[in-house]
């Protein structure tokens, strides 16, 4: 039995003004009408096929309780009182567990179009998993993207674990240029397997003051009971030094291993992915209110008022009755400087 847990603590600043901090991008219904923190869920519902789950929990902000509730009515979560990245939530999530219990991350925010092929992958993680290796899932990349961590090992295979000779977190573009052309990388996933002893033990070696912090700051007993919500202490998790799994932990600890797998994975992180997501029939998105005349492979979203556009191409427009944001669909993904001072002014 795999136990599932959804990270779902991060803003989507680069989505604004549709995602907001009131409403951030997990909760809203942004590839089909259920909402991506809803979609995550499905992908390991206890009824699958192939896979067995255990109860779902989640690990968010307590300013969300609510959205988490309406989402995921059965799951167990556990409240941060501040963000302070995912190493902290990762760790809170492997707490009070069985030290065998196999945990499986997940990204709130990611679209898979393949669960069967993300299915057998999980199998075939489980098992390393369950031989003591921290077990990634690489996706083949097709560009330099700076906007992932990058796991080398040559000679992977599609949907077999492989051991890993190193994890590099968001390297620079020229660095991720010679990566693609030395060959041999994959993408991380951002989706992690794992037993919690070893996980735990991971922690005390790599980082073993966010483990103190977190174990500090959860007295009340982890994991929550299905259905249960748990709030972390504020006093003592603010204390804790906000960092991601990936720097904190991935970079440096031993007996990592990666299971290639082509399941149709997005990381929906900006209009420019939303865009190709959906654009593979039509060359413009327009969602909602929106004229288009001669407009060409542009995204147009609105959420209020009505767009007309017109002689664009390669161009996000998004707008809400909070605000407008329009950005070349190329740098789509460096709006994020842009989008949080809107944000802050509106
Ligand atoms: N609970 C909680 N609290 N979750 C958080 C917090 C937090 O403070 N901060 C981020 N998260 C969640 C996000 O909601 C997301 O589901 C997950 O942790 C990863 O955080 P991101 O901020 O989206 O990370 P990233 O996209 O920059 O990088 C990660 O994902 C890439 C793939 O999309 C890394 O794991 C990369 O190595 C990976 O390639
Ligand atoms: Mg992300």
């Amino acid at each position: 039995e795999i136990q599932p847990v959804i990270l779902c603590g991060g803003r989507g600043t680069r989505l604004w003004p549709i995602s907001t901090d009131r409403a951030p991008k997990p909760f809203l219904p942004l590839i089909s009408d259920k909402s991506m923190l809803a979609e995550t869920a499905a992908r390991v519902s206890r009824a699958a096929q192939q896979v067995t789950f255990g109860p779902l929990c989640a690990v968010g902000s307590a300013r969300h309780e609510d959205l988490l509730r309406r989402e995921l009515p059965g799951a167990g979560l556990i409240l941060e009182p501040v963000p302070r990245n995912s190493a902290p939530a990762v760790a809170a999530a492997c707490l009070g567990r069985t030290p065998g219990d196999l945990v499986l991350i997940m990204p709130a925010d990611h679209h898979v179009s393949d669960l069967a092929a993300f299915h057998r992958a999980l199998t075939c993680g489980a098992k390393a998993a369950r031989s003591g290796a921290i077990v990634t899932f690489g996706i083949k990349p097709d560009h330099a993207a700076t906007c992932y961590g990058y796991i080398r090992a040559p000679g992977a295979r599609l949907e077999q674990a492989a051991s890993v000779q190193a994890f590099v977190e968001k390297p620079s573009r020229e660095t991720a240029q010679d990566y693609l052309e030395q060959g041999g990388y994959w993408w991380n996933a951002g989706i992690f397997l794992f037993s919690a002893g070893r996980m735990l033990e991971a922690f005390a070696q790599h980082a073993p003051d966010i483990l103190e912090a977190v174990t500090a700051a959860a007295a009340i007993s982890l994991p929550p009971r299905p259905g249960q919500s748990v709030s972390l202490d504020a006093a003592r998790f603010a204390e804790c030094r906000s960092e991601s799994i990936d720097y904190a932990v991935m970079e440096h600890v031993e007996g990592v291993e990666v299971v290639p797998v082509d399941m149709g994975w997005s990381d929906i992180g900006d209009y420019g992915a939303l865009h190709a997501l959906k654009s593979h029939r039509h060359d413009n998105v327009c969602e909602g209110a929106v004229f288009a005349i001669d407009t060409h492979g542009c995204y147009v979203r609105s959420e209020g008022p009505m767009i007309a556009v017109r002689g664009l191409s390669g161009i996000a427009v998004a707008a809400t009755p909070r605000g407008v944001l329009v950005t070349p669909l190329s740098e789509a993904a460096s709006t994020k400087p842009l989008a949080e001072e809107a944000a802050r002014r509106g």
